[in-house]
């Protein structure tokens, strides 16, 4: 039986309780406690926080992420760290939520509905849960491989106004143990999984007045169609932009549901672009069509998803286009094998 510890979080009203072996991002998440995080795997340093208080154990924070100075400073990544001892933490840089409502993280089970082939190496899984999820638009959950008792990270496809039905888009990683080894292997319609979630904090902000413009790369679609929706039906932005990018045809999808999207709405533009097969559409490297058809992106916004090459060239295009920094928002996109 684990012993608990109580966490108090700087700034906030109430303690949490937080198992010796739970990390203290986790038991937050779960007591509805927002504290900044992103990739929940201690790679991207985003759930750093200060120990005032007690003394935690940093279990497998890697260096690159949380440096020795930095542990001998006190400081702790939320995602990785448990505690020791009763303790008082402070997130670096606030537990702000930027006003965003937050919903807690859950355990779910589910049964698999839809398991189709939608692009190359790509499915569409849709799991339908006992019960429903709330999250916001660009969150992901962690599907729990059977048998093995470890998460894979997918980002939510659907609106948040579909709380039962849960839609994935997996790539194939060759030999990946949740790819390879279940969902493009034994997985079958019918089956039950189990689940977390939500994670995350790839979220429109709502910039009432200036455009967004997002930009995916392969399965980096995801969580944009799920913002796309929520972001049309609930009229946030005056004008919607969404680029997807891949090589050949074969590596799109979803085509025919945003050029309807497009069409029922006027102020949303979808341009899939491809970079190594002609066709009818854009063509070349997505951030190139993206440069190509804005002059200038002052006070826009951007949201991003895909592989770090092409996150890391959008953003350079759209600071060529003056867009902010600070509105330039990017999910870290980890090929979930
Ligand atoms: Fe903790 Fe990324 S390092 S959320």
């Amino acid at each position: 039986m684990a012993n608990n510890y109580t966490v108090r979080i700087q700034g906030k009203n109430s303690d949490i309780t937080v198992a010796e072996d739970q990390s203290i991002l986790d038991a937050a998440l779960r007591a509805n406690e927002w504290l900044p995080h992103s990739c929940t795997q201690g790679t991207c340093g985003t759930c750093k926080l200060e120990v005032l208080c007690g003394e935690v154990r940093h279990n497998e924070s890697p260096e690159y992420t949380l440096t020795t100075d930095e542990r001998a400073e006190g400081l702790a990544l939320g995602c990785m760290a448990t505690p020791c001892s009763d303790l008082v933490v402070e997130p670096i840089g606030g537990a702000g939520d930027n006003g965003i409502p937050r919903f807690p993280l859950r355990d779910y089970a589910g049964t698999v509905t839809v398991l189709e082939d939608i692009a190359a190496n790509t499915r569409r899984l849709v799991v339908e849960v006992d019960t429903p999820m709330l999250f916001n638009a660009g969150q992901y959950v962690e599907l729990i491989v059977p048998g093995h008792n470890v998460g894979r990270q997918y980002s939510l496809a659907n609106p948040p106004t579909e709380t039962r039905n849960l839609e994935f888009h997996v790539k194939l990683t060759t030999g990946g143990l949740a790819t390879d080894g279940w969902i493009f292997g034994p997985m079958q319609v019918g089956d039950r999984i189990s689940l977390r979630g939500p994670l995350g904090q790839f979220n429109l902000v709502n910039q009432q007045d200036e455009a967004a413009i997002l930009i995916g790369g392969g399965t980096g679609l995801a969580p944009l169609k799920s913002i796309v929706q929520h972001a049309l039906a609930e009229r946030l932005v005056p004008e919607l932009y969404l680029y997807h990018g891949g090589r050949r045809q074969e590596d799109l999808y979803d085509v025919g549901f945003f050029r309807d999207l497009a069409q029922e709405h006027e102020h949303f533009h979808y341009r899939p672009a491809l970079s190594e097969e002609q066709w009818d559409g854009a063509m070349g490297m997505v951030t190139d069509v993206v440069l190509d058809d804005f002059s200038s992106c002052k006070g826009m916004s951007a949201y991003l998803c895909g592989p770090p090459a092409m996150v890391e060239a959008a953003v350079k295009a759209l600071k060529r286009r003056r867009m902010a920094p600070r509105l330039i928002f990017r999910e870290e996109f980890t090929i979930a094998a």
